[in-house]
């Protein structure tokens, strides 16, 4: 049966598990390359935008159905309007989707810390290496149950004693990592083959300055929608899981601040992992080498170590080790939605839920490991880029179900429960909602609508209209 007072023990622990879902390696991996690619500044003020509007009104909404309805996203959405229950199921789907490729993710960080705990570095480096991983029939199966195996452990003791207890260890922890690593990468120098030198501070110009070369309406409108499915991605909304976390916070906790510090957290990290990663590439690559898009972690990042020299191998394994936490605790928060929505759907137990959830996972998991060999395939996205099966799973989830999702979720309480239901919430026991105004014009009006060119421009729909 499910138990009435599970949940957070306080404040602390509810902003630092919301912020571990939400810090995961869209910030560390998916941000740094897309701030590269996007003109730099340019990415990050647009970014720094959306979070306090776009982003804001998102978690608000989630954490605020969560702990109004005391339920998990599968039940929130029909508790409030028996005709919407349909919304619920929908939001089920993506942590449902996200489960089976990121834990292979997870598995592909656990294998680099692995990697450089024993001392082959130098191999990573070498062309070519990431995808003989990929590509092998068992090694991705094995770290991928690995981190399976310890996001099932940390869900399995629940919200308090595992979930909040992993998260206040670990968060605090990487913040460290990440400042320490950001302040070290700063302070090198390179002197490239052709006699250029190369110095982080140049390179933080590259991320931070502006660049508008060549910068047109559609490049614009581009970078616009890049940094909108990212932040979706990043901050865990329009999936359930912060409806969940949000269900599990104590009615006197201040939600207004506690949704800042979230915000923070999350655009923090990013912005730093940024910091670190952007100039590090540059020195070492030059502009040339922050091109390399997606593989920039895992292909172009070992190149860099291994050129760092004496140092390389201690910044890898506190760079993948910071990663690594930021996966686990992310997809500790995707299990634990799933485990929460079967618990109550079933009634049944935490500890079998985590065990077939588990099972289940492994399978489907296992199933996408074998895209990059048994069942290869290039596929073509309708957002024009090509896809493996962990790439369709992807764009399932994040380009087409997520922006589905939001924009019913916006219109829902922009226009069937109003606003007004959602800052009650937010002023329970007597606190402040300072960004109220701003809260119901973005989830009426603007949210809905850019919610909806996001999905017919990922959908590949747009063309037709
Ligand atoms: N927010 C996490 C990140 O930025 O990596 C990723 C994530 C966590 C995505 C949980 C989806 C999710 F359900």
């Amino acid at each position: 049966m499910e138990k009435k007072h599970v949940g957070f023990t306080g404040t602390l622990g509810f902003v630092l598990s919301a912020a571990g879902s939400a810090v995961g390696v869209g910030n560390i991996w998916r941000f740094p390359y897309l701030a590269a690619q996007d003109g730099g500044g340019v990415f990050l003020l647009v970014y720094l935008i959306l979070v306090l509007t776009f982003g804001f009104t998102l978690l608000t909404t989630d954490i605020a159905i969560g702990r109004r309805t005391q339920k998990n996203a599968i039940n929130a959405f029909g508790t409030i309007h028996p005709r919407w229950k349909f919304l619920g199921k929908l939001t089920f789907l993506v942590p449902a989707i996200i489960m089976t490729y990121y834990t292979v993710i997870g598995g592909w960080v656990f294998k680099y810390i692995a990697v450089y705990l024993s001392n082959q570095g130098a191999a990573a480096a070498q062309d070519g290496y990431f995808t003989s991983f990929i590509t092998a029939p068992v090694a991705p199966m094995v770290f991928m149950l690995v981190f399976l195996t310890l996001t099932s452990v940390i869900v399995y003791f629940g919200v308090d004693k595992g979930i909040e207890r992993f998260s206040k260890i670990v968060m605090p922890g990487l913040l460290f990592l990440i400042v320490g690593v950001t302040v070290y990468t700063l302070s090198l120098k390179h002197t490239a083959a052709d006699g250029t030198v190369r110095t982080g501070l140049q390179g933080l110009k590259v991320y931070l300055v502006p660049d508008f070369t060549g910068m047109t309406v559609g490049r614009f409108l581009r970078i616009l929608l890049d940094a909108m499915s990212q932040l979706f991605f990043s901050l865990s909304v329009s999936m359930g899981i912060m409806i969940t976390y949000g269900s599990y916070v104590d009615k006197n906790v201040n939600l207004s601040k506690s949704i800042r510090n979230i915000e923070l957290f999350d655009t923090g990290v990013a912005l730093l992992a940024g910091a670190m990663i952007v100039p590090a590439v540059y020195i070492f690559s030059g502009t040339e080498g922050m091109k390399s898009g997606p593989s920039l972690m895992f292909v172009s990042l070992p190149k860099v170590f291994e050129a760092m020299g004496s140092m390389g191998r201690g910044i890898a394994i506190a760079f993948f080790l910071m990663l690594g936490f930021a996966a686990l605790t992310s997809s500790v928060s995707i299990m634990e939605t799933l485990v929460a929505s079967c618990m109550a759907v079933f009634h049944t137990t935490r500890k079998k839920m985590c065990m077939v959830i588990g099972l289940i996972s492994a399978g489907a998991a296992a199933v996408i490991c074998m895209g990059y060999n048994v069942f290869y395939f290039e596929w073509m996205l309708p957002n024009g880029s090509q896809a493996q099966l962990l790439d369709v799973m992807d764009y399932i989830s994040n380009s087409f179900l997520m922006p589905l999702i939001s924009f019913l979720t916006c219109v829902f309480v922009g226009w069937v429960i109003k606003p007004r239901w959602i800052c009650e919430e937010m002023e329970a026991s007597g606190h402040s909602f300072s960004r109220s105004r701003l809260y119901a014009f973005m989830i009426r009006y603007a949210a809905p609508v850019i919610m909806a060119v996001l999905f017919l421009q990922s959908t590949g729909l747009g063309k037709w209209l």
